[in-house]
């Protein structure tokens, strides 16, 4: 992975020319340290030093290929998909996600909508490896999703809260982060209502502290314990399951509600993308 890092700086400088990259994710969370001094944004001063080197700049690039290659059985690229700011427009789509759909009449996330262009616009079926290969820096999925996220870097989060469902979905997810269940009795805020709290030696981050929460919920992020890009999705599955609670399922309604409102509490801040996490 050394050597990857390395090699990684020119990859990062080239790709910012053509993918529009607004500001480099270590500086966005550089500034964010500046202005608070949250145990949580500080505790990995090596993942602070690799990240300007992140490997995820290597699954972007993948990404910029992929996305803007005609492929699936229409062989039509994904710039002919929607992600909420028009046709192929992806600067700024990352922090306005999730949100609502005239086309499916749903509010839908990253993952869900990406999806949609592949099995609607492209014509993939739903188990082609293409659809149906959710995580690992080598799905098209990570791919696609850390070259769009990278273009929302340093914007604010601003999921809309316009239409009657993309609020009903936020007010939805307020009551799933505060639902005690399963055989520990969790909830969200049993470990992320508060400042500072641990496990074993990771700091938690606060969802009442936007600072914080931004980069809570800044994904894709490459995950340096797992040695992979990983997805809000991903993340979802990996605190239920921290909850021992059943394992929710990507692209659910729960789901999406859950990432509405976790969203809208990191309004106003700004997203790193991608972030390194531990
Ligand atoms: C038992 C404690 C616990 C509970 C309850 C819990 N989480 Fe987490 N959460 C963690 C830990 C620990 C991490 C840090 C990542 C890791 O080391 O796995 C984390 C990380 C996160 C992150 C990403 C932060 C980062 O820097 O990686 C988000 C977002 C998140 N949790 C959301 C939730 C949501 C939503 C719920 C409720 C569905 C929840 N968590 C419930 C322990 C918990």
């Amino acid at each position: 992975m050394f050597k990857k890092a390395l090699l990684a700086l020119p990859v990062a400088l080239a790709l910012g020319a053509t993918a529009h990259a607004e500001k480099p994710p270590e500086e966005v969370l550089q500034d964010l340290i500046e202005s608070t001094d949250s145990p949580y944004l500080t505790q990995s001063e090596q993942n602070l030093m690799m990240m300007a080197d992140s490997p995820a700049m290597w699954t972007a690039m993948d990404g910029e290929d992929l996305f803007n290659t005609p492929r699936g059985p229409n062989n039509v690229s994904m710039e002919a998909c929607d992600f909420g700011k028009g046709a192929g427009v992806l600067e700024g789509a990352r922090v306005e996600l999730p949100r609502y759909f005239e086309d499916t009449g749903k509010v839908m996330d990253l993952e869900t909508r990406i999806v949609h262009c592949m099995t609607e616009v492209q014509g993939f079926a739903p188990d082609d490896p293409a659809v149906a290969r959710r995580h690992g820096s080598g799905s098209d999925h990570m791919k696609i999703q850390t070259y769009i996220g990278m273009q929302s870097s340093g914007m604010e989060w601003n999921n809309p809260l316009d239409h009657p469902l993309e609020i009903a979905m936020r007010d939805a997810g307020e009551v799933l982060f505060a639902r005690r269940a399963g055989k520990a009795d969790f909830n969200c805020y049993a470990c992320h209502g508060q400042s500072g709290k641990q496990v074993r030696a990771s700091v938690l981050p606060n969802v009442k502290v936007p600072e914080e929460w931004t980069k809570a919920i800044s994904w894709p992020a490459f995950r340096v314990g797992h040695d992979n890009v990983r997805s809000t999705q991903h993340r979802v599955r990996g605190c239920y399951f921290q909850m021992r609670q059943a394992g929710m399922k990507a692209g659910t309604d729960a789901s999406i509600a859950l990432i509405s409102y976790w969203t809208d509490q990191a309004r106003g801040q700004p997203a790193i993308m991608p972030d390194m996490k531990r």
